[in-house]
């Protein structure tokens, strides 16, 4: 029995994943904006594990780039040869060296599994039982290893499919492959594991069964089938797409956040939003969102890495990209870009805008058609727009510029130099005027075709 309370993640990531039919590995591809494997590490994150191994396999750099730079205290371990699941976990032995809590054995291409019912795992591995192995009720068991349950309600063995007879075959609870195991026993039930099997493997699921002939009792959870889903192919990335997608509209709707067409509405894994928020239809959030209590965002609008404050407004078809700071109260509408700008409390920019590396000054009004020309080709620019300033339609500020507070642009300026605070800055020929002028032009043409259109 393990002397620790201590728990260990074993991270399995070693798997080709050939049926991605993708240059990058399986374990990478996202969802809900973080890869698989990110969602199985921040699995093992809210558990609070002690210890963190991730096991790859020969030539996959990326993934264990990816896994130290989510998480830098993640082990790697390294599977030279793809020899099956039990392989895999004893690759790991050397990085788990001094462990004796209990440790839990994920899959990376598993990504959808709670929280809560890793917990339940552990505490049904700490009152007893030595292996714990999380199953499910699949509408189509063929390919899972079926769970041998005993009298007792415990488990006595795991049988992979192809090695079932008739019997077992119709066994519906099945091996969804994660387990909480009694770190103190488990590297010894892995030298047992021989691979006299259908697929001449090393089998994690035979350990069960050498438990039992120890006289060690194992048990089984069961899980959703939703919740244990296995990704091996773009069509199961987008089942369990949809799955984390709804789940993440309950909890958003359950903290407080009403959405009007949920279906409609795509979320991040990260997505913050405060109560009383309105989202409307076929809005995107990508990654990096957080938006204050009390904000409508209208339909077709999309933001990421961007903090919205209360009762501001965005859309419909509003885009904010990483950087985008609105204020309390701002307005950001319809067909306004903005990216790395502080939109002050209480401004508006509210029609066909790109507002970029800048500030717009506290109730400062934007007219339509402002645009902040803040590159030139090789470096960005900075745009000060000052406080209650007022930006003529179809401004262009070329950046860097400031704008004071207070201060006016008239319409379809082109402004280059600094505007004093109060001062209004105009930039445009005079209108010139020439009396009678039309009447001649269409004198000249009568007789000839229709002048209009
Ligand atoms: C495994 C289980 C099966 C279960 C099913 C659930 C075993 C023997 N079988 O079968 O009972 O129903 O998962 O999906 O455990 N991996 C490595 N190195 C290896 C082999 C696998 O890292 O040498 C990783 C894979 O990347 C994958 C996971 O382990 O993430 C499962 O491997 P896979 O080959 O898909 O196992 P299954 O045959 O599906
Ligand atoms: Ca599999």
């Amino acid at each position: 029995m393990s002397s620790s309370t201590e728990i260990a993640a074993i991270i399995l990531a070693a798997g080709q994943g050939t049926r991605m039919q993708s240059s990058l590995p399986k374990v990478l591809h996202p969802l809900a904006g973080r890869s698989m494997l990110g969602h199985v590490l921040g699995l093992s994150e809210a558990i609070a594990v002690a210890r963190r191994v991730v096991v790859v396999g020969p030539n996959m750099p990326i993934v264990s780039g990816a896994a130290r730079s989510h998480a830098p205290d993640a082990r790697i371990a390294l599977q030279e040869n793809q020899l099956g699941t039990a392989d895999a976990v004893k690759a790991a032995a050397g990085e788990m060296a001094g462990f004796d809590g209990d440790a839990l054995i994920l899959y990376a291409d598993t990504p959808l599994v709670r929280a809560e019912t890793v917990r339940a795992m552990l505490s049904a591995r700490r009152s007893g039982a030595s292996v714990v192995v999380l199953g499910f009720r699949p509408v189509d068991p063929s390919p899972y290893g079926r769970l041998v349950m005993n009298a007792a309600d415990g488990l006595d063995a795991i049988i992979e499919s192809k090695d079932c007879t008739a019997e077992q075959r119709a066994i519906g609870l099945c091996n969804s492959g994660v387990m909480a195991v009694d770190g103190a026993v488990l590297f010894s039930l892995l030298e047992e594991v021989g691979n006299n099997n259908a697929k001449g493997e090393y089998y994690l699921t035979d350990i069960i069964a050498i438990a039992r002939k120890r006289g060690l009792s194992c048990a089984a959870i069961e899980a959703d089938a939703d919740e244990v889903l296995g990704v091996n192919s773009r069509v199961e990335l987008a089942q369990a797409e949809a799955i984390l997608q709804n789940r993440l509209r309950h909890a958003a709707m359950l903290n407080g956040a009403t959405l009007l067409d949920p279906s409609t509405v795509y979320f991040s894994y990260d997505t913050k939003l405060g109560r009383d928020v309105v989202v409307g239809q076929n809005v995107v959030f990508g990654p990096g969102v957080s938006v204050a209590d009390g904000v409508q965002i209208k339909p077709f609008s999309h933001l990421e890495g961007a903090i919205v404050a209360a009762g501001a407004e965005i859309g419909p078809y509003g885009r904010l990209r990483p950087g985008a700071d609105v204020g309390k109260g701002a307005r950001i509408g319809n067909f306004v870009e903005v990216k790395a700008a502080r939109i002050e409390d209480g401004a508006k920019v509210s029609h066909l805008s790109y507002i970029g590396d800048a500030r717009v000054g506290a109730g400062a009004n934007i007219g339509a058609g402002t645009i902040t020309c803040n590159y030139d080709g090789f470096e960005k620019h900075f745009t000060d727009i000052g406080a209650g300033a007022f930006i003529g339609s179809n401004t262009c500020l070329v950046a860097p510029v400031k704008i004071g507070d207070g201060a006016f642009t008239g319409s379809g300026s082109v402004i280059t130099q600094d505007v004093s605070p109060d001062a209004l800055a105009l930039v445009r020929p005079q209108q010139v005027e020439k009396a009678g002028w039309a009447a001649r032009f269409r004198a000249r043409f009568s007789g000839k075709k229709s002048g209009h259109g």
